[in-house]
């Protein structure tokens, strides 16, 4: 059912963590106490957990700090700010990705163009997985760019995404961020992170990309069931930042990156993606949709593909629908 304006209201009005009586949230809201307690369980639905304390009211159980466009602008670098032609804020959508994956189809212009949700209902992870997003409580965030020398100039942008991505957590102390290739963001094994890049357009040419990607910030602890791999949220490693400033210090670096990459590619990211490499001289699988590979992780090429030595050779392997995970 989609959020009712009514509903995001209620949230903005006690967002600050002070209690309401019904009759307070009925006036403010115009309705009747009996439509409060609807809207009350509405919230309560979303994962946004409410307290009731005899004669004090209604409080929600944690601080809540909505997304908010000037907010997000307010932590974004000056310099930055001027390569982001519109910074678009929903309460849902189906996808940001797919907002301007549609976008792009219909031609509109996305250079430049960020996205970023209170919820998604059809979130999209690799491998036509579902990316589990509920409301207010994590990070969903795409950005659009175009490119002028084809697919060719995107290479190794999800792995220069993680860097990114790992400086912004570093910046809120949150250092024990490792990276899985090609793009997973891993605290201990688990999932922080993800990036989803998708294409679009001529891919010789004037192509665009759509660079997604989401993070786990404080998970609610509805739902949690339908993540199928082991995961982690920043809360649960001791940061609690409001997303707010976490996107603006991802947009920061995000656009910083996506404006020199065309001319710089991986290559100054690389040693910083190797530091951070989860599996270093481990052995993994290499999972792809034909075979499974074993082989000891070498680290990556300056394009960002994975080096690995199988049978005592190296071999490279590119992006695509592949996985990895530690051999026994
Ligand atoms: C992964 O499977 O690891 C990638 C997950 C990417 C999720 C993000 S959330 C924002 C953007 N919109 C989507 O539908 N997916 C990406």
């Amino acid at each position: 059912m989609p959020i009712s304006p009514n509903v995001v209201h209620v949230l903005r009005l006690m967002s600050g963590g002070e209690y309401f009586s019904g009759e307070q949230l009925g006036a403010l809201l115009g309705v009747s106490r009996a439509a409060v307690w609807k809207q009350l369980q509405l919230v309560d639905a979303l994962g946004v957990s409410i307290e009731r304390k005899r004669g004090r009211g209604y409080r929600l159980s944690r601080h809540l700090s909505l997304l908010d466009v000037e907010k997000i602008l307010s932590f974004v670098d000056e310099r930055t700010k001027d390569h982001v032609s519109e910074l678009i804020v929903e309460t849902e959508l189906e996808s940001t990705n797919k907002y301007l994956m549609d976008r792009c189809v219909n031609r509109d212009v996305i250079h430049g163009v960020v996205v970023t949700a209170e919820r998604q209902t059809a979130g999209r992870g690799r491998r036509g997985r579902e990316w589990y997003s509920p409301f207010a409580a994590n990070v969903y965030l795409s950005i659009g760019w175009s490119f002028h020398q084809g697919v060719a100039s995107v290479e190794g942008l999800s792995l220069a995404v993680g860097v990114a991505i790992c400086e912004a957590l570093a910046f809120f102390g949150l250092n024990s961020v490792e990276l899985k290739w090609p793009n997973d963001v891993l605290v201990g094994g688990k999932k922080l992170g993800g990036v989803l890049i998708e294409l679009a357009g001529d891919p010789a040419g004037e192509c665009h990309v759509v660079v997604g990607l989401g993070l786990n910030v404080v998970m609610p602890t509805i739902g949690v069931d339908k993540i199928s791999q082991p995961w982690v949220d920043m809360h649960g490693c001791g940061i609690d930042v409001d997303r707010n400033r976490l996107i603006g210090q991802l947009l920061t670096r995000l656009i910083v990156l996506l404006s020199g990459y065309e001319k710089d590619r991986f290559l100054p990211y690389r040693e910083t993606w190797e530091h951070l490499n989860a599996y270093k001289h481990q052995h993994v699988f290499l999972v792809t949709p034909m075979q499974s590979i074993c082989g000891l992780m070498l680290g990556v090429t300056d394009s960002g593909g994975l080096r690995l030595e199988v049978d005592g050779e190296e071999q490279v392997f590119l992006g695509g629908e592949v996985s990895l995970r530690a051999s026994l």
